[in-house]
């Protein structure tokens, strides 16, 4: 940090951070971080207390209202995001423009971006009714944009959803179910139906994604929502700024990369490969900006992964492959002089394929998942008398 306020004289203090490694941005009593100590609370829960321990819909409550709900009042959230989820036709005639093979993140994005067209209520969220009914139809309505744009990216007739199952399985029942609503006929009298352990591995993950601070899409949703743009549109902003593979991207491409390592014996070379200052290739999954120790949200997951390893039938080649990854990097010089362990994405892709989902809808899981957590950043945003337009102020070079 290079103190130039000497140039800048009526700023006050001035600071050069590039990528805002020490700045804090904002003031926020929703999740807290300690990054030494690999330490995660969502309204002071540590996360093993919620993940796989509270329904996925009881910990958004929590994250958007600031404590965990009364059943009554858990029965009545779900209800009401069960009677939400439906889209507006004229957002589902939006797929027919996209091509078959669209990224289902590029379709969540234009839809959730069209949602602003659809729905007013940014110009009277001083109701406090509205501006609550605002966040549970967002959260409401992504799972639904998330497998339709799967299902066209494919060229299969949509899916609607189902009032009659909860949030989670609605998901994956809209992701597998046939044309009319059947489950797929697996022979022998048997159906694909969702199992009890499938949902609640998926909505374990859901809450391990529900938020992390001031990461790069959810300063984008309260960037955007310090200009008084429309909720639906932050909203958009933040699913573009989680697409990148540096941040929500990474879970697709670590199984891309456990793919094309193919086996135990081709690990060294790809370890090699990323220590190589002259070869651009990362170890995707590895590293975080915060956490320069243990990924807590990783280290859950993986605890996930054994439980479900002969449950789920997950994919042992793929796990023996990412088991020694691990191995190899957390014994070598290089990553533990960096503080560079396995991240979050790390471990989501082989339950997610054991899920049945694929790979290019791993992004679009975080964005469920994360939805709660922005729209929780969001309305903390708003609610701060001392909130100001977010502009950061550069340091010239040119001519
Ligand atoms: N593989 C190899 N080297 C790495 C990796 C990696 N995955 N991550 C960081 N490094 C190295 C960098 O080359 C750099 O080395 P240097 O000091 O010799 O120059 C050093 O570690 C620090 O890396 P930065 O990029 O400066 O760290 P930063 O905090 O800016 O980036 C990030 C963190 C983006 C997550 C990075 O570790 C990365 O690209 N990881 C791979 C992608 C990934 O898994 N992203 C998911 C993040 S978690 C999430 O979004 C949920």
């Amino acid at each position: 940090v290079v103190d130039i306020s000497s140039f800048y004289k009526d700023s006050g203090m001035f600071t050069y951070d590039p990528g805002y490694t020490s700045t804090a941005s904002c003031e926020s009593k929703i999740t807290f971080i300690d990054g030494e100590n690999s330490e995660l609370r969502y309204r002071g829960y540590d996360i093993s207390e919620l993940a796989g321990k509270h329904s996925f819909l009881d910990v958004s409550y929590l994250l958007m209202r600031g404590k965990l709900p009364t059943p009554e009042a858990s029965r009545n959230f779900d209800l009401e995001i069960r009677h939400r989820s439906f889209l507006n036709e004229g957002i589902i005639r939006l797929f027919d423009a996209l091509p078959d093979g669209a990224h289902p993140m590029a379709t969540m994005g234009a839809a959730t971006m069209a949602l602003s067209a659809f729905y007013k209520d940014h110009l009277h969220l001083e109701d406090e009714e509205e501006f609550k009914m605002m966040r549970r139809r967002i959260l409401a309505k992504m799972p639904v944009i998330a497998a339709m744009a799967y299902r066209n990216s494919i060229g299969t007739p949509l899916i609607y959803p189902d009032v009659n199952r909860y949030f989670t399985e609605n998901f994956l029942y809209m992701l597998r179910a046939y044309p009319g609503g059947r489950m797929k006929y697996l022979g022998n009298g048997q159906n694909d139906e969702i199992k009890q352990v499938e949902i609640d591995a998926l909505d374990a993950i859901f809450t391990l994604h529900a938020d992390h601070e001031q990461n790069a899409s959810t300063t984008t949703v309260r960037n955007v929502g310090s200009t008084e743009a429309h909720p639906y549109v932050a909203i958009a902003s933040g699913i573009s700024a989680l697409w990148g593979s540096a941040h929500g991207g990474a879970n697709e491409k670590v199984m891309d990369q456990l793919k094309l390592i193919g086996d135990v014996k081709n690990v060294p070379t790809y370890i090699a490969k990323a220590k190589d200052k002259n070869d651009p290739f990362r170890l995707m999954g590895f590293g975080h900006r915060v956490y320069k120790n243990r990924d807590p949200r990783a280290e859950t997951l993986k605890g996930l992964q054994d439980k479900l390893r002969d449950e789920l039938k997950l994919d042992s080649k793929l796990l023996d492959i990412a088991a020694a990854v691990e191995e190899a990097a957390l014994n070598d010089d290089y990553f533990k002089q960096r503080g560079l362990y396995p991240n979050i994405d790390f471990y989501s892709g082989v339950i997610l394929t054991a899920l049945k989902i694929p790979t290019e809808m791993f992004t679009p899981i975080f964005v469920i998942g994360r939805t709660p957590g922005w729209l929780a950043q969001w309305s903390e945003l708003k609610q701060d008398p001392k909130h100001k337009i977010a502009r950061p102020r550069q340091l010239y070079t040119g001519n």
